[in-house]
């Protein structure tokens, strides 16, 4: 076989020199959403195509395009995940999650499957964050839901500045068809301006059209398209009003943009986007994106539930935030020169029980050698055995301190920790 040169087309090697950003975002994901009392939830990869196919909607372009579908051996029809909401409910359900006390708040980490046209910030594997919350139907769990992800962004050290949260309500399941078919109608009525694609969403999704790429359909849907806010119910106003409300009084700012319709079919009432400017990820810089789905619970067999949730792409965020290794760290090497290997081991362990990062040659190579490795390891201390003495000389500023037992040079250590 040939030497590979990369990985599938769409997919990519988390290669270690990245892989302790996605540490340190699902590690501050633990605990910020473990506070807030959601419980990590994890579902299988695949599921049964039927799962996917009925969440999204036979007509939007994951279920048509993007699925990665296949028979097994038994001729069942799989699809591996292309989100994480659908096998959340369907493990909700399974499990009878849904006699819990309510709300019950999940969260979720893993990778998902889309069959996309890669490029930057789009791939055919990725990961996402998401959360999902059951049994609450107000703009409260809203307002947390949406403050937990602006919060978790600045906490990752991007500024409030370059973000632009957009948000939309598109309506209980009443209003959103009267506007589907006013929206089909002016579709209809332009029919001859319009792309190929919107043609066919006028039988399909006309909603999906305001989602359109094409610049000339934008203007037309941007200047003459109805608006969904006017086909609302006073209910749909009020719970609109009042997370906006909500907002302001947290002080996020937000667009409210009545063209954002997403393309999944399973929201009703509020959908948001959460977006990062001025990065390389052009116009895939929507790093968040989520809302309600008061139906979905139910179209899968379960009782009438209200449900909430978000999902963040991790390559997205990840590409935007700093390494994380931190200032702090302590690295040591211990040069082993023939010493016995479990003397220099014992030592390694202590050390690495108290936290710190340890790494010792197995080679026995000479002093110097082992010197070199541990610079290109980018350590901060080597420690050797010198006569009957332990040296810990600093790479960083070249002092050296001597200690007659290892357990002085293990509890110095542990003082310097303890100042970290
Ligand atoms: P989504 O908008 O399809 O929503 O995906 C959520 C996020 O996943 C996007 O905003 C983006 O950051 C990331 N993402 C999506 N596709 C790709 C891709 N091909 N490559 C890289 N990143 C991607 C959902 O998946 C919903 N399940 C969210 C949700 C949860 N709604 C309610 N609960």
């Amino acid at each position: 076989m040939k030497r590979p040169t990369s990985p599938p087309r769409g997919t990519q090697d988390i290669l270690p020199a990245t892989s302790g950003v996605y540490h340190k975002v699902r590690d501050l994901a633990y605990t910020t959403l473990s506070r807030a009392g959601f419980q990590e939830i994890q579902t299988p990869i695949f599921e049964s195509t039927e799962i996917f196919a009925r969440a999204a909607g036979e007509s939007s372009d994951i279920v048509n395009k993007e699925m990665y579908t296949f028979e097994d051996r038994s001729k069942r029809s799989i699809t591996l995940r292309p989100e994480g909401t659908a096998g959340v409910v369907r493990a909700y359900l399974s499990n009878g999650l849904d006699r819990q006390v309510k709300p019950v708040k999940l969260w979720y980490w893993g990778p998902m499957f889309r069959y996309e046209r890669s490029q930057v910030g789009r791939y055919r594997q990725f990961h996402q964050l998401g959360l999902e919350v059951f049994g609450s139907g107000g703009a409260y769990i809203e307002l947390e839901g949406i403050k937990l992800a602006w919060d978790f962004v600045l906490s990752l050290g991007i500024s409030e500045d370059r973000l632009s949260l957009e948000i939309n309500n598109v309506g209980d399941m009443g209003s959103r068809s009267r506007y589907q078919d006013i929206m089909r109608q002016f579709l209809v009525e332009h029919r001859d301006q319009i792309c190929p694609d919107c043609q066919r969403r006028i039988d399909t999704n006309p909603l999906r059209a305001l989602d359109c790429k094409v610049e000339s359909d934008q203007s037309l849907y941007q200047a003459h398209a109805p608006q969904i806010g006017d086909y609302l119910t006073s209910d749909c106003i009020e719970h609109r009003d009042t997370l906006f409300e909500l907002l302001d009084r947290q002080g996020i700012s937000y667009t409210y943009n009545q063209s954002l319709v997403r393309g999944l079919d399973y929201y009703t009432g509020t959908v948001f986007e959460l977006k990062v400017l001025g990065s390389d990820l052009a116009q895939q810089n929507t790093i968040c994106a989520g809302g309600r789905y008061d139906t979905l619970v139910e179209q899968f067999g379960g009782p009438s539930t209200k449900a909430f949730g978000w999902a963040f792409g991790i390559e997205r965020l990840t590409s935007l935030i700093e390494g994380a290794s931190s200032e702090s760290e302590k690295k040591y090497f211990i040069v082993n020169e023939g010493q016995g290997f479990t003397d220099v081991y014992n030592l390694t362990q202590y050390i690495r029980d108290m936290g710190c990062i340890v790494l010792l040659d197995y080679d026995q190579k000479p002093f110097n050698k082992q010197f070199d490795l541990a610079q290109k390891y980018k350590c901060t201390d080597i420690i050797y055995y010198q006569k009957d003495q332990l040296v810990l000389r600093s790479l960083q500023d070249d002092s050296r301190m001597t200690f007659k037992q290892s357990a002085d040079l293990v509890e110095y250590v542990a003082r310097e920790m303890s100042h970290i």
